[in-house]
């Protein structure tokens, strides 16, 4: 009896001392307070639910982006150091698409690896949309260094998380200014690739980095070449909203807004000695909804160990004269307009040929009436004049 005893008793203790454990560690889990976003739940694959991760996803794009793919039944987390986004653009998000484990947001800087593998790690992630970026020519002229660190650096690191981390769809956010001053219009994605500024030369190295990879792996890649986006969300719930600092290197359609709501005194239009139909330069804009729409035609057709390069435009040039016009009649307001001589760098035309998206993929633009866009734009705009801030 003494014998059995003392041969039992460590094991018995043993016992106990794995049920304390168990219970103590059961109490800590129900105690933890719940994930609102349900973020745990993104850390599993979800049968037949695709999880995505939109770099970027607080900007004007990415946000318009993670709409879409929500709306589309998608799992998003969004990774941004909201240094150009909105946190406000996020939050409507999340009140619209309440649901644990389709929305999470995580505050990050792609330039800092070892949060990046972190997410990765955490995470799974089936594709990877890549925003993030900073997206300002003129800027770029300014600041070289953070372009290529920003774009070129970053998309390194978001590949190497990628690679290590065994995520194999990669949509990535190029730009028609990789493809600089081309002779002859309209640009197919086989015109010659001669970057004149730092943004374009950082996205065009991104893009090789993302090339030479993929020849060795089974990565499926989608590279999108946007030309000048415009528009917001038909349904007024998202719009665009760069920082005001940003003003001045900003863009055509956020200038016109601003002249229309009288926080800039009126337009500076560059250039009206251009060999064009009225003087001024040419370009193609394209709506962010059909961008957006693009963007998962191309996620949709990704396959592996294939690369899709396609140009995303309307194939329509229109000038600067006719985006003036347009833009007056959208708001109704009468916008003052300066014609100044040229700036140094800007070209005469640029537009797209996007017959490949077209038939590739079978995506065409369908929101190419200017004047309606930007109507659509404007009413976010006036009802929104501190952005996302406070209406
Ligand atoms: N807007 C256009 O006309 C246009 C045209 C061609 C290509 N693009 C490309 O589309 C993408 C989106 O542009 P957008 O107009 O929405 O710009 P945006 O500035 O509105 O959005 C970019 C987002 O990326 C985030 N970001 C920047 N650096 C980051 C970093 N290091 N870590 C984490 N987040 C970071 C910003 O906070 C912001 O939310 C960019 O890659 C841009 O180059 C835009």
């Amino acid at each position: 009896m003494d014998y059995s005893d003392s041969r039992h008793k460590p094991h018995i203790i043993g016992k106990v001392f794995i049920a304390v454990f168990l219970i103590v560690l059961c109490i800590l889990i129900t105690k933890k307070s719940p994930d609102p976003s349900g973020a745990s739940l993104l850390s599993l694959h979800v049968p037949g639910a695709t999880h995505v991760l939109v770099t970027g996803g607080a900007g004007y794009i990415g946000s318009h982006a993670v709409l879409r793919l929500l709306k589309d039944s998608y799992r998003v987390t969004v990774v941004d150091n909201l240094s150009r986004g909105n946190i406000g653009a996020i939050k409507i998000l999340q009140a619209l698409f309440p649901e644990p484990g389709r929305l999470q947001f995580i505050y990050a800087d792609l330039g800092n690896a070892r949060a990046v593998n972190k997410i990765f790690a955490e995470n799974t992630f089936d594709a990877v949309m890549h925003f993030a970026a900073v997206a300002y020519v003129g800027e770029s002229m300014l600041e070289p260094l953070r372009y290529y660190h920003n774009i070129t650096a970053n998309t390194l690191v978001v590949l190497e998380a990628m690679a290590a981390h065994g995520v194999k769809t990669l949509i990535y956010s190029s730009t028609c200014a990789t493809y600089g001053e081309p002779e002859k219009m309209a640009i197919t994605e086989e015109t010659p690739q001669v970057p004149i500024n730092p943004y374009g030369k950082a996205k065009k190295m991104a893009e090789d980095i993302i090339l030479d990879f993929s020849k060795n792996s089974d990565m499926a890649v989608m590279i999108l070449r946007y030309f000048n986006v415009i528009g917001s969300d038909p349904e007024g719930r998202l719009g665009e909203a760069p920082r005001p600092e940003l003003r001045e290197h900003g863009r055509i359609s956020g200038a016109c807004f601003d002249a229309a709501l009288g926080i800039i005194p009126g337009l500076k239009v560059k250039g009206t000695d251009y060999p064009t139909r009225d003087g001024t330069c040419i370009r193609d804009y394209i709506d962010v909804t059909d961008l957006v729409d693009a963007h998962v035609k191309a996620l949709d057709k990704a396959k592996p160990r294939r690369v899709g390069i396609y140009n995303v435009g309307t194939g329509k040039g229109i000038t600067v004269k006719e985006f003036v016009e347009a833009c007056k009649k959208a708001t109704g307001a009468d916008i003052k307009v300066e014609y100044l001589s040229r700036r140094p760098g800007d070209y005469a035309e640029v537009y797209s040929d996007p017959s490949k998206i077209n038939r590739e993929l079978n995506w065409t633009a369908h929101y190419t009436d200017l004047e309606k866009s930007l109507s659509i734009a404007w009413r976010w705009q006036k009802s929104h004049r501190n952005g996302y801030g406070s209406p």
